[in-house]
């Protein structure tokens, strides 16, 4: 029964604003939609803990000398149920961030990718008296800050340092997030696929802190950086079964009302 319900979510997130679907023969899994900006967030939404409270208010990433030698760090650490509340707490969610230090000035940073209001409501949307189509508040974005928490990520999860990069390539790596970050807006925790076996076909992918993460590996090695882990990484994925997804609709075709 819960499957149902929660398969039945999931359709609408389909139908929803996250993805792009090819309405005569989708391939799987279906791309990650992408957008020009980041729209408002409706006044609905509220964060119970504000968003990125020590970053830079517009996003900026500070620009380190090309010469500078920075290190990098995988970050990793349990996300506490007194955060998040019961159902995604007893799960055992882990968070995964980024860390750089600058040997020029010693300044460090802390970079991650997480829910403008919290994970429940990237998880499932809202019903409003007002409003026919389910509502979500499921935005997520980048949070670069200055500072590195060294008790915070060491003393339950992971700090461990992977590799170094040229302050060139810190400085194109700060471009290519940004750009990222206005692109990819919208927080999605499920990963769907047909079954549980090694062959199954990914319907979805999830969109989360840790696929930043992997983003960032994989564009920080583009650049020419090399990074390597002693220890294996263990990633999060909440995994959805279903069968192969339908296109109902949109907003305005299925309950009548065009999205907010
Ligand atoms: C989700 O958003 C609603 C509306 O803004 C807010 O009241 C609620 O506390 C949020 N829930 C969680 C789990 O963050
Ligand atoms: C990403 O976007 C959010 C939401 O607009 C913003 O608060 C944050 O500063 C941006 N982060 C970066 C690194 O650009
Ligand atoms: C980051 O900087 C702080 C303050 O100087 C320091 O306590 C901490 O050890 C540094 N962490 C790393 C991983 O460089
Ligand atoms: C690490 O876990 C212990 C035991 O659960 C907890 O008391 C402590 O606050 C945690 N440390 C951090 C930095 O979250
Ligand atoms: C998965 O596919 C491979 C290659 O097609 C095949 O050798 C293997 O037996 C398949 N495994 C399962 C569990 O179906
Ligand atoms: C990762 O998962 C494997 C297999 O479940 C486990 O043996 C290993 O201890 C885990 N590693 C960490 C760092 O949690
Ligand atoms: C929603 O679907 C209807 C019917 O398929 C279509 O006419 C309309 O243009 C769509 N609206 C949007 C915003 O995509």
């Amino acid at each position: 029964m819960i499957y149902t319900v929660v398969v039945l979510y999931l359709n609408l997130l389909i139908v929803h604003v996250a993805v792009t679907f090819d309405y005569n023969k989708p391939k799987w899994p279906v791309p990650y939609r992408r957008f020009d900006r980041r729209p408002d967030v409706d006044s609905f939404c509220e964060a119970i803990y504000p968003f990125c409270p020590t970053g830079d208010r517009d996003g900026r990433i500070p620009d380190l000398r090309d010469s500078d030698v920075i290190s990098v760090y995988r970050l990793q650490t349990p996300v506490w149920e007194f955060k998040y509340g019961n159902l995604l707490g007893k799960m055992n969610i882990m968070h995964d961030a980024i860390g750089f230090s600058s040997s020029e000035t010693g300044a460090n940073f802390t970079m991650e990718w997480y829910e403008l209001f919290q994970l429940g409501n990237c998880t499932f949307p809202h019903l409003r008296p007002d409003v026919y189509a389910p509502f979500w508040c499921n935005q997520g974005a980048a949070c670069f800050f200055e500072g590195i928490d060294d008790l915070h990520w060491s003393q339950n999860g992971t700090l461990e340092k992977i590799g170094e990069i040229t302050g060139k390539q810190f400085n194109e790596m700060a471009r290519w997030v940004q750009n990222d970050n206005q692109t990819g807006i919208y927080y999605e925790t499920w990963t769907v696929r047909s079954d549980p076996g090694p062959n199954a076909t990914v319907w979805f992918e999830s969109y989360d802190c840790s696929q930043f993460v992997h983003r960032t590996y994989r564009k920080l090695s583009q650049l020419g950086a090399k990074l390597s882990s002693r220890t294996q990484t263990n990633y999060t994925k909440i995994y959805l079964y279903s069968g192969e997804p339908a296109f109902l609709g949109n907003d305005s075709s299925i309950f009548g009302q065009p999205a907010l």
